[in-house]
């Protein structure tokens, strides 16, 4: 019996080790500050931030983390110099043209913000780039890798709302939880497990208020650039440790 339960636990206790968030999100914060940390100028931290989001996608597909959501421009973003605004779209445009390599990999990509509403801003030409990456890699079954983009969740919250709102004068559904969840900008998106912050500030920024609400906040001082799939690791690890992981049931 003793050795049963023995055995029991110690399977347990590698299940949890090997236990991975199934949604993992990330405010990558810090390009212009690991530029000028180097005399470089912002445009290069940003440049370099792009090639870092897409190597922690490979991570976390590796790890076989099943959701992963950054912030790659919040609707805040705007107000930046437009010289700025005008390279961090450019590198938006190079994220998509890695669809080809993250469909071989079996990767879905989606967007938030928005573009979902009919409402964004963007140049036209993103907007196809997107929706063409969106539709190669739809009937994709590995990672689901979202992107942020022109997003805030306060007007994701407005959305949903109006939504839900619509839905109940035609067809009166019921106003809850649930059926605001089907509201979002992305009703399959499962809440945030794990939640990333680079360059040390603990602030949400208006990402995913409604899917973060219990989510464990992984602050890290590392700078965007230089965060990687070893860092991705050690959060992880951190957050099998945290209250509401499956490490703090055992
Ligand atoms: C913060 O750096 C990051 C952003 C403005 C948005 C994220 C953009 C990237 C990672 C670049 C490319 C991304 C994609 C998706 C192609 P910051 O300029 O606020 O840094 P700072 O706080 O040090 O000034």
């Amino acid at each position: 019996m003793r050795e049963a339960a023995a055995s029991t636990t110690s399977e347990l206790r590698a299940e949890v080790a090997s236990a991975v968030p199934r949604h993992v999100a990330v405010i990558m914060d810090g390009n212009g500050r690991w530029a000028e940390s180097k005399g470089l100028a912002r445009t290069e931290g940003h440049r370099q931030g792009e090639a870092t989001l897409a190597e922690v996608v490979r991570a976390a597909d590796g790890l076989g983390i099943g959701w992963f959501t950054a912030y790659g421009f919040s609707t805040e973003n705007w107000s930046r110099p437009p010289t700025e605004v005008n390279f961090i779209l450019g590198l938006h445009k190079n994220i998509f043209a890695r669809r080809l390599e993250m469909h071989r990999n079996n990767v879905r990509i989606r967007c938030i913000g928005r573009p979902v509403s009919g409402t964004s801003r963007l140049p036209r030409r993103i907007l196809r780039e997107m929706e063409e990456s969106v539709e190669l890699t739809k009937a994709n079954t590995g990672l689901t890798f979202t992107l942020a983009f022109d997003y805030g969740a306060r007007e994701e919250l407005l959305y949903a709302t109006r939504k839900l709102l619509e839905a109940h004068r035609r067809e009166g559904t019921e106003i809850d939880e649930r059926s605001f969840a089907r509201c979002l900008y992305d009703p399959e998106m499962p809440p945030v497990d794990l939640l990333v912050r680079t360059s040390g500030e603990q602030r949400l920024s208006n990402f995913l208020l409604w899917q973060s609400v219990g989510a464990p906040f992984y602050v890290t001082p590392t700078y965007w650039p230089d965060f990687g799939g070893a860092e991705l690791e050690a959060a992880i690890t951190w957050w099998r440790r945290s209250p509401g992981a499956p490490a703090s049931n055992t």
